[in-house]
């Protein structure tokens, strides 16, 4: 997620944009750059990779001034390179704009302005148009041609401009994305979040949806979207600086777990057209390619991996195509079958794991066309594959993955409802239901997060056990492996995940009196069945919470607790119902005192074999 700084006053502003950049530095970058405005000119700074690289090229250069905008990127319409840095400038050079979010009608508005405005393009970002469209509606009042420009944009976006021809002004919009403004003395300050301004001001306005603010050395004004002043309360914050960078959560991963909604709204933004059609950028798939793939390996580790075990099952039930999940540390010292008719998936939030990428590269050279699914633009998986799909799930900073899972999970969605509908293997109704449900899965899943207290409470019997088993069937297989791998990761409690119908194959031997079940039984079509699995534990005096949707009540009778999830389809059921299983592993950590962001003995990114 992108980081934005701006700042009006005496001092030196790019002093003050880098180091409110730097504290910006958790939500992840790939590049950053500051616009100034000097003297009636406008000066313009951008590097890719860390923020050193920007510092030091900006101490090589006479570069300063009073007034300036900032900003640290997260690739998502274009590689990580200078180019696509922000801020971006329009073609005069007289308006320099920084924007978090995404233009969701960015093609249509390019067209538009290189059709009647002849306007050159410097960089692929969709943030460009911005610049560009606020020039054209440009006519000395910089507010009102932000105003007109947003009128025409959709999607999530904060946006700061500045103008070569004012050196006292900020000017600011939201819509679904975050942004404050900071109160100084004698001067005033901007960002997307509060850790850029702590070292300078603890009073801060909170900027609302669809308001503008105008950032002046002398006040802030904000105004509603028919310019009506708004009066805003000012905040104090009292937050510590780690306190703020979590926005407030104890530990990144609630901060993570309650960020699911934003993030699959975003990864499902943009791609589902008002028709309901599926567009994947990135995914240059013809119908003729997708009919001569006879194979697809999905290859990954970790949670990507149980990824993965949905994505096979979505895939052969919407475009039957015969789909293998493997593990990367497996596959690629298999000798798997693969030739140019085969596909090849990876699954990786940070697209650095090494076994993935060693698979992946076995497979390429094996012939396989290599598509990613990837959290991270520019990262070693995506600039090595044929087509990549990306989560938008946003940096994931707590080692335990929660938002990737889940935008993962989105993305194979996305992919087989492309590959069903190409190759003709969804009909339409089906179709059109399982994209109808997709659309309400970040408002259930905001619902489902209502359960936390519920699960707080349950954690608390449980948090002494030594000893949990998570067991389901069908995609509730997949949930329950990615159950038990939460809880073990951050509570270091013995979990153990079993497809239900091999309990009594073996680990049905281990059920003493009280042993702790989680039991999945979210999926309609063999609901039954998982309540005989329900009494055949109950009968050896294991003790059951239940998960299912609302509305299945005869799972409360048999069960000695529930966790009940929205009512909705089978398909969708494992985006919801691994929520409060993320947050049953958190209150277990959180009761044993664990260490719950940075858990003993794991990495982020495991770059090594
Ligand atoms: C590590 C992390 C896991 C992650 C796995 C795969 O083990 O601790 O949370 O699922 O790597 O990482 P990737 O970045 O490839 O998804």
């Amino acid at each position: 997620m992108c980081g934005i700084v701006g700042y009006v006053g005496d001092e030196s502003a790019k002093e003050i944009i880098i180091s409110g950049l730097k504290s910006l530095e958790y939500r992840g970058y790939d590049s950053a750059g500051i616009a100034l405005n000097k003297d009636g000119k406008l000066l313009l700074r951008k590097e890719s990779g860390v923020i050193g690289n920007l510092e030091k090229r900006i101490k090589k250069n006479d570069f300063d001034g009073n007034i300036g905008i900032g900003h640290t990127r997260w690739a998502t319409h274009g590689a990580p390179i200078r180019e696509n840095a922000h801020p971006h400038l329009s073609c005069d050079g007289r308006i320099a704009i920084v924007h978090n979010g995404i233009i969701e009608n960015y093609m249509e508005l390019k067209s538009w302005l290189i059709k009647n405005h002849n306007v050159e393009f410097k960089s692929e970002t969709d943030s460009e148009v911005i610049a560009q469209l606020i020039c054209v509606y440009y006519n000395g009042d910089l507010v009102d041609a932000v105003r007109k420009a947003v009128e025409r944009m959709r999607g999530a976006y904060a946006i700061g401009a500045i103008s070569a021809d004012d050196e006292d002004r900020i000017v600011a919009v939201r819509k679904d994305a975050p942004l404050i403004a900071g109160i100084g003395k004698g001067c005033n300050y901007l960002a997307s979040d509060i850790p850029a301004l702590l070292k300078y001001t603890r009073d801060i306005y909170l900027i609302e949806n669809g308001e503008i603010v105008v950032v002046s050395r002398g006040d802030i004004k904000i105004f509603d979207e028919d310019m009506t002043r708004v009066k805003r309360e000012k905040m104090h914050v009292t937050w510590d600086a780690a306190a703020a960078e979590k926005g407030g959560y104890e530990h990144f991963m609630k901060k993570e777990i309650y960020e699911q909604p934003e993030a699959v709204n975003k990864t499902l933004e943009g791609r589902i057209n008002a028709k309901g059609e599926v567009k994947l950028d990135g995914i240059k798939l013809t119908k003729k390619e997708l009919d001569s793939i006879s194979r697809i390996y999905i290859v990954a580790c970790g949670t990507a991996y149980h990824a993965g075990m949905q994505g096979k099952e979505l895939i052969e039930n919407f475009a039957r195509i015969p789909t293998e999940t493997d593990l990367a540390s497996e596959f690629r010292y298999r000798d798997p079958i693969i030739d140019e008719n085969t596909l090849f998936i990876c699954v990786s939030q940070s697209g650095e794991t090494s076994d993935t990428i060693e698979a992946m590269r076995e497979a390429k050279r094996r012939g396989a066309r290599i598509l990613s699914i990837c959290n991270v633009v520019g990262s070693s998986i995506t600039r090595e594959s044929d087509d990549v799909l990306y989560t938008w799930a946003g940096p994931e900073i707590a080692v335990a993955s929660t938002k990737a899972y889940t935008t993962q999970l989105v993305c194979f969605f996305l992919l087989a409802l492309y590959m069903g509908k190409t190759r003709n293997t969804l009909p339409r109704k089906e179709y059109d239901r399982i994209v109808d449900e997709l659309k309400k899965l970040p408002a259930k899943m905001s619902d489902v997060l209502g359960a936390d207290d519920h699960v707080a409470r349950l954690a608390s019997k449980f948090a002494v056990r030594e000893q949990i088993f998570y067991i389901g069937r069908g995609s509730d297989v997949g949930t329950a492996y990615e159950a038990s791998l939460k809880l073990k990761e951050i509570s270091y409690i013995n979990s153990f995940a079993i497809a239900a119908g091999e309990l009594k194959h073996g680990t049905i031997a281990l059920i003493n009196r009280g042993t702790l079940f989680v039991v999945l039984a979210t999926q309609d079509r063999l609901y039954e069945k998982m309540l005989s699995n329900i009494e055949e534990i109950k009968a050896r005096h294991a003790y059951v919470v239940g998960v299912a949707k609302k509305g299945n009540n005869r799972i409360r009778r048999i069960s000695d607790d529930t966790i009940m999830i929205p009512e909705c389809s089978d398909e969708v059921a494992p985006i919801l119902a691994v929520v409060p299983m993320q947050l049953f592993a958190y209150h277990i950590a959180k009761l044993r005192k664990r260490d719950i962001d940075k858990p003993r003995n794991l990495a982020k990114s495991v770059t090594v074999e």
